[in-house]
């Protein structure tokens, strides 16, 4: 019976990460939860990530029972962005230097509408709020950190169309998810791109976890996507294991990204805990400048990549 920790799939269950502080966000379920157990097995300190308190204290619950070096909740709705800006401040608070940051809280979300601050709902929850969140937590970041995105493979689809960013009547569903996806992959390289410009050593990377049948992602997700990912599930693993994966295979490669001694690369997008290329689309250096602008735009931050001044 196939092994259900992360780390043991992304064959890093012999590093040792105490010391170390990792921020998971959305990680009171899910691949999240998945990957921040796993970070805790590996003695990191975990700050758990999601709007759920319940949900929350039970994760930091189950990694108080692990070796983690102390975990902790953090509360934000990711559709307020003044809520991700405290998430930032309590986070910069709590600790002095962040080793890893992974941005995984998202979803599918058919309704569509927009957020707080009137940005199409989609892409301000699985685009914006985490830019703005990793720009807030710059300063904070270690000189060696590790941003870690999840994308998916939905971001093939995708297409950036930047003039429905604050219309949420167009681009609802799938396209506006795929599009979030793709939004994903476009800031991890121009966000690799900026910090190598700024002389950081800091990286970012992102992936595909694989579809996964138990997720509350597959769950919401619109026709056949749960059904076919059901049934694919069925088939012998090596035929479907780029495409359907348990909960714990989708957090391997962000558990590999987050920890791995061997990975070397920035800018990468992962599937599998292997680099691979990325559409056409995500790979268009004009678009992840613009990207980058209109993000800074919509969302009223100028990043400063700088290094925090040592005191
Ligand atoms: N599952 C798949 O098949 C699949 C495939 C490709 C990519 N992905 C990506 O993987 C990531 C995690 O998905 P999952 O499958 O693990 O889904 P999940 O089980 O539904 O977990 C989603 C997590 O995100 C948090 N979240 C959702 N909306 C939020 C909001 N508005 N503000 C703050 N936190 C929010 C949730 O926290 P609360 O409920 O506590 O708010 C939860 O911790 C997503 O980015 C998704 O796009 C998943």
């Amino acid at each position: 019976m196939a092994d259900d920790r992360p780390e043991v799939g992304a064959d890093v269950a012999d590093v040792d990460l105490s010391g170390q502080t990792v921020l998971v966000t959305g990680s009171t379920s899910g691949i999240g939860r998945a990957a921040a157990l796993a970070f805790g097995r590996l003695g990191a300190e975990v700050l758990v990530h999601g709007r759920d308190e319940d949900a929350g204290a039970a994760v930091v619950a189950e990694l108080e029972a692990t070796d983690a070096d102390g975990a902790t909740f953090f509360a934000a709705d990711f559709a307020d962005r003044s809520a991700v800006h405290r998430l930032a401040e309590e986070v910069t608070a709590h600790t002095d230097e962040l080793d890893v940051l992974a941005n995984n809280a998202g979803g599918y979300f058919p309704n569509g509408g927009t957020t707080e601050d009137g940005i199409a709902f989609t892409f301000g929850v699985n685009h914006l709020a985490p830019f703005v969140l990793t720009a807030d937590l710059l300063p904070t970041l270690a000189a060696e950190a590790r941003v870690v995105t999840t994308s998916s493979l939905a971001h093939r689809q995708g297409g950036m169309d930047f003039e429905s960013l604050r219309t949420p009547e167009t681009g609802q569903g799938w396209g506006e998810y795929a599009q979030s996806k793709l939004a994903n992959v476009l800031f991890t390289r121009e966000l690799a791109r900026r910090l190598d410009a700024a002389g950081r050593d800091v990286t970012a990377n992102c992936f595909h976890p694989g579809a996964i049948p138990g997720s509350g992602f597959v769950r919401n997700a619109p026709f056949p996507i749960p059904t076919l990912t059901r049934a694919l599930s069925a088939v012998p693993d090596p035929l479907t294991r780029p495409f359907v994966t348990t909960v714990s295979d989708g957090a391997e490669t962000l558990v590999y990204l987050g920890a791995s001694p061997e990975l070397d690369t920035s800018g990468g997008y992962f599937t599998n805990c292997r680099e691979r290329r990325p559409s056409l689309a995500a790979r268009d250096e004009e678009t992840a400048r613009r990207l980058w602008e209109v993000s800074e735009d919509l969302a009223g931050v100028e990043v400063d990549l700088s290094p925090a001044i040592e005191q």
